[in-house]
């Protein structure tokens, strides 16, 4: 029996009746395509950055930096122009979100995106076309826009419109889509460095591509049943769940997301309501979830490795190279995650990659602190490919915990009333941190060295802790019966559930005493 004196109505592991329909399938494949373009942004930037043309147009300093090669190895890179461009897609993306939680909630999930969409293509424009910083600048800007609207709907969306029991792995879909991303780029990088002087702007426009699948995917898919629903148009909702769910019956489900909504409605100010003290469980673990993914420092990993690797003493092929191998190994060991997140649930898959991350890290530390010297040439065969091998190790491991997870998590706890602000909040917290990390991190491998290695394995332990304390386990409960099932059972969290008087379960109204209402 849950704690706290409250009833549910339905046993835990109840779930509604739905069919693994190809339309539902379809529809998540479409509309996670919206992480394609989140990835290749992350990938292209790095490789792009360390292309003596791309630098000889907009960042001669570098250049001449780069070419006397008289500084440190490990500080070469460091310019606050060049972390810039890397940076203001994420400043722009963290301002936009706010503007598409306005859009979630009242254009839907689907209008979303599709802006989203046509930001990307003119922001492709742009950036493909640069005759100056500045083009490029607000070609970066652009895509920012579109990063802060697609990563606002398509969670939602997938999470929404995923049957209870998949719910997991079709979120997944969306990172999935990020590190496809992030591994084309990486690739097109690897082709595009050897053709002069035009290769970076064929890299940046190659981008035209997953902004043009992300458009047309948003042309075809239908709305969420959720949001349809939000937005009063209760007759489309449900024949949306009729036909996503494969089946006639849908009146558990239907009652139950309309009662959502009607609470929803009532909400006046969702930002405001986000504060309020029942909603605090959900607001902190998102913003936590998104500060120690970026924590973990794999866009240290994701933006820089061929820098990283150039400033290990592989030449700018090999480093290309290896920034391909970091990129398959992402997109494989996220769809591990993809198989297992609804089997073995988020905690197991966060604790595991906990130990896994924490030991890489350190490997890595130890040998760069051993074997990288300011100035030495070389790390040695033996040795790099030992750091390679640390750094596979810490990527497959991120991919299958905090990569996807920082996604799914707050996608699907947040009652419907706050879902859209809190996504938002979620997009936010993690551009400003993924910001954080790409605008210091060439400074902090200057002046750190090797032990920024060191401080990010710190950061896992206390992440990992966090997660064995106070992070519930989401694994098959029903999207709207979160606060029920999760919430109010848990040791800690449960003590901000009290102001809470009605709420719903498998389509009826319970009082807190248990009785139908
Ligand atoms: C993160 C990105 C990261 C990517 C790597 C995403 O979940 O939000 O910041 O670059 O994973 O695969």
């Amino acid at each position: 029996m849950p704690a706290g004196g409250f009833s549910v109505s339905a046993p835990s592991g109840v779930e509604f009746e739905a069919k693994i329909t190809p339309i539902v399938i379809i529809s998540c494949i479409m509309a996670a395509t919206g992480g394609l373009m989140f990835g290749y942004d992350i990938g292209i930037s790095g490789g792009v950055t360390s292309m003596d043309d791309f630098l000889g147009k907009f960042f001669p300093a570098v250049l001449r930096k780069k070419q006397e090669d008289k500084e440190s190895n490990y500080c070469k890179y460091d310019n606050q122009g060049l972390q810039l461009f890397t940076s203001s897609l994420y400043l722009a993306g963290l301002t936009a979100t706010f503007f598409a939680s306005y859009t979630t909630r009242r254009l839907g999930r689907r209008l979303t995106m599709l802006v989203a969409g046509v930001f990307f293509i003119v922001g492709v424009i742009f950036n493909g076309a640069a005759q100056n910083l500045a083009m490029l600048i607000v070609g970066r800007i652009l895509l920012g826009c579109g990063v802060g609207f697609a990563n606002q709907a398509v969670p939602l969306f997938l999470s929404e419109i995923a049957p209870t029991r998949i719910r997991g792995g079709l979120n997944i879909l969306f990172q999935l889509n990020v590190t496809i991303g992030i591994l084309f780029a990486n690739l097109v990088n690897y082709g595009t460095s050897k053709i002069h002087p035009w290769g970076w702007r064929l890299s940046l426009s190659l981008a035209g591509i997953p902004a043009v699948l992300l458009t047309l995917g948003a042309l075809f898919v239908m709305d969420t049943p959720n949001s349809l629903i939000e937005r009063g148009r209760l007759d489309e909702g449900k024949a949306v769940l009729k036909k996503i769910r494969g089946i006639d019956n849908v009146e558990p489900e239907f009652n139950e997301i309309v009662e959502a909504s009607r609470v929803a409605q009532e909400v006046k100010h969702p930002f405001r309501n986000l504060l309020q003290r029942r909603n605090r469980p959900q607001l902190v673990i998102a913003v936590l979830l998104q500060i120690f993914q970026q924590f973990t420092g794999i866009n240290a990993i994701m933006f820089y490795a061929p820098v990283l690797f150039n400033t290990l003493g592989f030449k700018s092929d090999a480093s290309l190279y290896s920034a391909v191998i970091t990129g398959a190994v992402n997109v494989l060991s996220t769809l591990v995650s993809v198989y297992s997140v609804d089997r073995v649930g988020r905690r197991m898959l966060l604790l595991e990659a906990g130990v896994q991350m924490f030991l890489s890290q350190v490997a890595v530390a130890v040998v760069l602190g051993i074997k990288v010297t300011d100035h030495s040439d070389n790390l040695g065969h033996g040795w790099a490919i030992l750091v390679v091998v640390m750094v596979c190790t810490f990527v497959a491991s991120f991919a299958w915990s905090w990569g996807p997870l920082g996604w799914l998590i707050p996608s699907e706890t947040f009652p419907l009333e706050t879902r859209s602000a809190g996504q938002s909040v979620t997009v936010c917290v993690n551009l400003i941190f993924t910001f954080v990390i790409a605008q210091a991190f060439l400074s902090m491998l200057c002046h750190l060295k090797y032990a920024i290695f060191v401080f990010f394995s710190a950061w896992v332990l206390v992440m990992s802790l966090f997660v064995l304390f106070f992070l519930p386990e989401t694994k098959n409960v029903p999207i709207e019966e979160m606060t029920e099932r999760v919430w109010k059972q848990h040791w800690f969290w449960k003590r901000y559930m009290d102001d809470d008087n009605h709420h719903v379960v498998n389509g009826k109204i319970t009082a807190n005493n248990g009785a139908s209402v």
